[in-house]
């Protein structure tokens, strides 16, 4: 069978599934073929073996038939211009976080900024590509997860190569070579026994910010794929907000004249509520919106 018959099986098929029949097609032919999306027209006319045409179909029907997104199918995804491997039990990366790095990435050269905490590294993906752009600073992330704390080690490994990544549980703060390091804890409980650098420091995450009852209506390759921990944000869908603002806006308090930086991911309709936070906690804030001009990115200063 030739690429372009294939294509149109699958599109056939995949359209009773998702809107995204065609592009999913496409992905599938090259994810199996190992050729590069943008190169598949070149492809058209290629034979594709028997052995390989079956895989794809049963891999298809299986997205269908359990809902399952590609990129736990394919086990990577891309992100910005690198490939992350995937695993159930970690958020799949979204291109929404691209926007959330990038404005790090400007905010990091602007300030001069040395020392970024990540809460809730997932996949790894923030930390990871904050520390190709700048690996003179010192990157320090905690995740809750288990399977985060698997992947993220697994993707630090592989795109950040280096004799000696840390992986430790929780050890006192060791410095190596500036690689990130992946701590596996639940934030609110080590934040006040971690020995924080508040000065000219970023914290920054991309954390679970859906309303604990809106989590049922999401599309079924998210709501019975995707973890809990890494979506769920309790019934306003502010819970992580609220809580590390608290926290962090007590010990900016003692340390005068520190300047400090934190960059959150927010749903598009939580500029309200970041508002709300930002009074409440006597923070500056300024927001910026994605390419469809929704609000997606928050900045907090003192
Ligand atoms: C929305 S996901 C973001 C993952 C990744 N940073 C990304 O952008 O793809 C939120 C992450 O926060 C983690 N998390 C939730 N509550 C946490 C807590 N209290 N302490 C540390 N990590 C937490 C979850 O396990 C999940 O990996």
């Amino acid at each position: 069978m030739q690429t372009h018959q294939l294509f149109l099986e699958l599109k056939n098929t995949l359209s009773q599934y998702t809107e995204e029949f065609e592009i999913e097609s496409k992905l599938f032919i090259c994810h199996f073929l190992k050729w590069e999306p943008n190169t598949f027209v070149n492809h058209l006319s290629d034979d594709i073996p028997k052995e390989i045409s079956k895989e794809i179909k049963s891999s298809v029907k299986k997205r269908m038939e359990e809902n399952i997104p590609l990129a736990y199918l394919f086990k990577k995804w891309p992100f910005r211009k690198n490939t992350y491997s995937t695993s159930p039990g970690v958020l799949i990366p979204r291109s929404d976080t691209e926007y959330l790095v990038e404005k790090a990435i400007k905010l990091i050269q602007e300030n001069n900024i040395s020392t970024i905490y990540e809460i809730g590294y997932g996949s790894g993906i923030i930390s990871i590509e904050l520390a190709k752009e700048y690996p003179d600073c010192s990157i320090v992330g905690w995740d809750i997860s288990k399977d985060a704390y698997n992947l993220a080690n697994k993707n630090l490994h592989t795109l950040i190569p280096a004799p000696s990544t840390s992986i430790s549980k929780m050890q006192p703060y060791s410095r190596q070579n500036n690689i990130p390091i992946f701590y596996q804890n639940d934030f609110f409980e080590i934040y006040d026994s971690y020995a924080f650098d508040f000065s000219n420091t970023l914290f920054i995450s991309n954390p679970p910010y859906i309303k604990t009852d809106v989590i049922k209506t999401l599309e079924p390759q998210v709501s019975l794929w995707e973890p809990k921990e890494a979506l769920d944000g309790g019934e306003s869908g502010i819970d992580f907000y609220e809580k590390f603002l608290a926290w962090y806006s007590t010990k900016l308090a003692n340390r005068p004249p520190s300047k400090g930086f934190v960059l959150f991911e927010i749903g598009y309709d939580q500029q309200r509520e970041m508002e709300k936070l930002s009074e409440k906690y006597k923070l500056k804030l300024s927001v910026n919106n994605d390419l469809q001009n929704l609000p997606r990115v928050c900045l907090f200063t003192n």
